[in-house]
């Protein structure tokens, strides 16, 4: 095992020290003075009078060279982690799920790390090339403060490109099956770690799928972009009809199996484009009483925002069509780069242009074991927005 205490030390601007006061873990390329530029890792980070600012992760070919990890100088090795970890796991108790985000990276005072738990199983993400020379102590440190029996590590991210990382699903400790099961709130699903989207399973969205099933009635339900089925199976506990949607068929086939996991049979499984469906359910006069929306990042990029919204208002303003009068629509956007007001923004003009008067019955983020830092706006992707048509 490694003991990883700084040996090597970088040199900041009065900027980048400012940031760290500031609360925020990132400094850039721009606000260094001196650095190492060979190996990644942790490194000690000095002011220019050679004031001690912390230890942080250097990634010498990311813009964002430093991610803070404490501001004191004791050693980060195995331990430290262990430490760490296991007082995020202390935030989380209580949560009614088998599966949750022990360690939301910046969210929880360990930049670019992700460990997701699922029952007796671990899948985590390094993120950046500083993190990602500490893996042996990393996992080390995750099997000491949670005592998995399989460590899986879903590096596959894209964003690790940033960091000139190689895009790898590799398995760190023991062994992670292809289907976990996961329960939720009474609702069983079978999370894919080793090919689904993130870690497995939207856990972010958790604690909405749970809101809308509370709101929603006994009426006709619609799930757009439903994946694996998770909003459906908790709307088809109430509801008389499901209609759950995927343009994937692959997604779809693992709903199918989720439903019967459930003996749900109220759910049809429809592969669609859902912007084609939309205007199709239009056509024929259709109405939901539940409807959700949870469509993939329509905003990658902030040149993208335009366009994306285009997309964002479209499906509103659809979906709020086919609303009945007292239906309830959660709708959501997980582009960090439509923030809160620009989303807001969105959905005033689509319940404009729909003519409809929706109540806001709740504006939502991403589950609890997902935090955000108020001050670190990065942190924060996911925003949804509960509403009541009552025309
Ligand atoms: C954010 S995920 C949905 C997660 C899901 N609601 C959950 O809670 O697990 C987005 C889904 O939208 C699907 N998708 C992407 N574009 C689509 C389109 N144009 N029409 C229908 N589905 C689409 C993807 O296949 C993916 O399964």
């Amino acid at each position: 095992m490694t003991t990883a205490t700084a040996s090597r030390s970088v040199v900041v601007s009065a900027k980048g020290a400012a940031r760290w006061q500031g609360g925020h873990p990132w400094i850039y390329r721009t606000d260094l003075y001196d650095e190492p530029r060979d190996a990644p890792g942790i490194v000690a980070v000095t002011d220019r009078r050679g004031r001690h600012l912390g230890q942080a992760l250097y990634s010498p070919k990311s813009e964002i060279r430093l991610r803070l990890l404490t501001r004191g100088r004791e050693p980060i090795d195995a331990g430290w982690w262990s430490e760490r970890i296991a007082a995020a796991l202390a935030r989380r108790t209580g949560i009614p799920a088998t599966a949750y985000r022990v360690v939301h990276a910046e969210g929880d005072g360990l930049p670019s790390l992700v460990v997701d738990r699922y029952g007796p199983y671990v899948v985590a993400q390094l993120l950046s090339a500083g993190l990602e020379q500490a893996r042996d102590d990393v996992v080390s440190g995750i099997r000491a403060a949670l005592a998995p029996q399989g460590i899986l590590l879903r590096n596959d991210a894209p964003i690790r490109r940033h960091e000139a990382l190689p895009l790898e699903v590799v398995s760190a400790f023991g062994s992670v099956p292809d289907t976990l099961a996961v329960e939720e709130h009474g609702i069983r699903y079978l999370a894919a770690p080793h090919t689904g989207q993130k870690t497995g399973a939207f856990l972010d969205q958790r604690e909405n799928r749970v809101l809308v099933a509370e709101q929603s009635g006994a009426g006709r339900a619609l799930d757009l972009f439903t994946y694996h089925g998770s909003f459906a199976l908790h709307l088809a506990r109430r509801a008389r009809e499901v209609i759950a949607v995927d343009s994937s068929a692959d997604a779809l086939t693992r709903g199918r199996e989720n439903a019967a996991l459930n003996e749900l049979a109220n759910i049809a499984w429809r592969e669609a484009n859902a912007f084609d469906l939309l205007r199709e359910l239009e056509r024929r006069d259709e109405r939901f009483d539940t409807i959700v929306l949870d469509p993939p990042a329509f905003a990658k990029t902030k040149q993208s925002v335009p366009r994306a919204l285009a997309g964002y208002k479209e499906i509103n303003l659809r979906a709020m069509r086919l609303l009945t009068s007292g239906g309830v629509l959660f709708t959501c956007s997980c582009s960090y780069h439509v923030n809160r007001a620009v989303f807001a923004d969105m959905l005033a003009d689509a319940a404009r242009d729909a003519g409809r008067r929706l109540q806001l019955l709740a504006q939502t983020g991403a589950a609890q074991d997902h935090p955000e830092l108020v001050n670190v706006p990065e942190t924060g992707y996911l925003k949804g927005a509960l509403l009541r048509a009552v025309d």
